[in-house]
């Protein structure tokens, strides 16, 4: 008689600085690799696509939960940003990843060895993200290092959809942390093309709906690529879904994929990326399309 016996992945949750280190320095000890997943929670598919792109190149997978308040340019959108702590410990441990790192505010920042952590960004702190949500990238840099700091991770795992964040770590990384590879993982999509987004919780049913013209429109542009000139196919879908009820563009851009920096004109194939930014009703989203 033969009986079926399901392997239980165990997730380790570490709430502690000193109980991961503990946890990591055994695992370095027989030389396995680390790889990280730095989230903010609320989880969804597209975490769970670099969970497995991590699980696929590292012995151990390491995720952190942790809601920034340093990237945040807003007091509001931080209140409100959605936390479901027990949901996503499930998630992590039914996708097999090995452990998770949720500290507190006080145990990072409050920190006696604290040290603040800053760089020049250049231009990428200046355009787009950058622009239009002053001091997002520091935050972002600040806590990334933190992490990096704690964890010494051989491999990271970000998602696209962020595609300017990307470039600012990967610029960090040439500046400080070279020994880390960082994988850069496609976006996830819902069926009908959303991008998934931990924001997406906080839209109702109709701004729901509304949220589907970002992905529509980065389309559309991919579609007219060619027969009209960059600036006009920018101003023609601004002005479009600025006429939607609800619905804010904050950016459209056309920009250099390598450099971030605006087209004038058409790049070769593979080259020309098109990023959104847009308000349905009170909920920022971003997306982007590479052509
Ligand atoms: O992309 C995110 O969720 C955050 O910016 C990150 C990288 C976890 C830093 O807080």
């Amino acid at each position: 008689m033969y009986i079926c016996v399901q392997k239980l992945e165990l997730l380790e949750v570490f709430y502690s600085k000193k109980k991961l280190a503990g946890f990591l320095d055994s695992q370095k000890e027989i030389e396995k690799t680390i790889g990280l997943v730095p989230t903010m929670g609320a989880l969804h598919e597209g975490h769970m696509s670099l969970i497995k792109e991590a699980r696929e190149h590292s012995d151990i997978v390491v995720a952190t939960i942790f809601v920034n308040p340093k990237q945040f340019d807003n007091k509001e959108d931080f209140d409100k940003y959605p936390v479901s702590i027990e949901d996503d410990i499930r998630m992590l441990e039914t996708n097999e990843c090995d452990a998770v790192f949720i500290p507190s505010e006080e145990s990072l920042y409050g920190a006696d060895d604290y040290r603040a952590f800053e760089m020049d960004l250049g231009y990428l702190d200046k355009i787009l993200e950058g622009a239009k949500r002053p001091g997002h990238f520091n935050g972002v840099v600040e806590i990334v290092h933190l992490l990096f700091e704690i964890i010494h991770p051989d491999f990271v795992f970000f998602g696209m959809k962020d595609y300017q964040q990307v470039m600012v770590i990967e610029k960090m990384l040439n500046y400080i942390h070279s020994d880390i590879l960082l994988f850069r993982c496609p976006i996830v999509r819902e069926s009908d093309g959303l991008a998934i987004s931990s924001r997406n919780r906080q839209l109702n049913r109709t701004e729901r709906q509304l949220a589907l013209n970002l992905h529509l429109t980065l389309l559309d542009i991919k579609d007219e690529y060619k027969k009209t000139n960059v600036q006009t196919l920018i101003d023609k879908h601004t002005e479009r879904l600025n006429k939607l009820k609800n619905v804010v563009v904050d950016y459209i851009e056309i920009a250099d994929s390598d450099t971030l920096q605006h087209l004038n004109e058409w790049k070769s194939a593979g080259k020309n990326l098109v990023l959104i930014a847009v308000f349905v009703g009170k909920v920022r989203l971003i997306d982007n399309l590479l052509f």
